[in-house]
């Protein structure tokens, strides 16, 4: 199948491309480094001529409130256009465990803009909900620091290495289209405020992680269990430990 990667130069992106190709699939990374863009059209529809399925691993490059939401909404639209004028069999799109519970950011916001235009349109589709990405807690702790203090809520979650994130989107793309959401979390549950509070000791890292139930995540107040996958969720085998000792071996 040719299979056309939007955001295929990013973190998930180039992963997902490489995925495809060992399983003998033509995957085509397409941004605006490769002269693909999805706000302006620029390329869109000669890189989807002959598309079996669009995988959209995009990410806005602003997350301000009215950017972020503008980014995915023109983004998916121009897409599905181009995808229905091309015949494309299935859209598959990345977005997050709980977004439907977490509309107080801007953020989610507009991941959830992105999945009401996928499942309004004809295309048929899979969303895949992932946790959070391992790589992502660095940017979790920074998002949350005033000086040297990172504030963070006692919530649990359960993220997950952006490779297993990678392979589950490659398993869906090469499936059925589910016209609905897979769910997928790494294998063990942390919180929030621990596990940054660990990450940063353990690195020498000078700040203070205090826990409060009030502080803000993304923009929203989690509750215990805000940010956990539901019961189906199919859940990564790669532990944080295990990975956290690979990333050092390979730094
Ligand atoms: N962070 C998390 O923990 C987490 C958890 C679950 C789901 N997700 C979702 O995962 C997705 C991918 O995240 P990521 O961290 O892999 O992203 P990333 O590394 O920041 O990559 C973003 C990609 O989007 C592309 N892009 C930007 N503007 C574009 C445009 N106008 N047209 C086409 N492509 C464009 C970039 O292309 P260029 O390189 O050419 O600029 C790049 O390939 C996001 O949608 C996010 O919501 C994230």
């Amino acid at each position: 199948m040719k299979i056309v990667v939007i955001g295929g130069s990013g973190l998930i992106g180039s992963k997902v491309v490489t995925g495809l190709i060992e399983h003998g699939h033509e995957a085509i990374p397409a941004s605006p480094r490769s002269g693909v863009n999805t706000i302006t059209g620029e390329g869109l529809a000669g890189a989807l001529t002959g598309a079996s399925v669009v995988v959209d691993v995009s990410n806005a490059p602003s997350w301000e409130d009215q950017a972020v939401l503008a980014f995915f909404e023109t983004s998916t639209r121009n897409l599905l256009a181009a995808e229905a004028a091309a015949g494309v069999g299935q859209h598959v799109a990345l977005s997050v465990v709980g977004t439907e519970r977490l509309t107080e950011s801007g953020y989610f916001r507009a991941k959830l803009a992105q999945e009401s235009l996928i499942k309004g349109s004809t295309i048929p589709y899979s969303i895949v909900h992932a946790a959070q990405f391992f790589e992502f807690i660095p940017g979790i702790a920074d998002a949350a620091t005033d000086g040297a203090t990172v504030r963070l809520p006692p919530a649990l979650f359960q993220p997950m290495a952006a490779d297993d994130v990678a392979r589950a989107v490659v398993e869906v793309a090469l499936g059925s289209p589910v016209n609905g959401i897979v769910e997928v979390a790494g294998p063990d549950q942390f919180r929030l405020d621990a596990l940054i509070r660990e990450r940063l000791s353990a690195s020498g890292d000078p700040r203070t992680v205090v826990t409060d139930p009030q502080a803000s995540y993304l923009g929203i107040t989690p509750g215990e269990r805000t940010l956990l996958p539901g019961d189906d969720a199919r859940l990564a085998t790669t532990h944080y430990a295990d990975w956290l000792t690979q990333s050092a071996i390979h730094a």
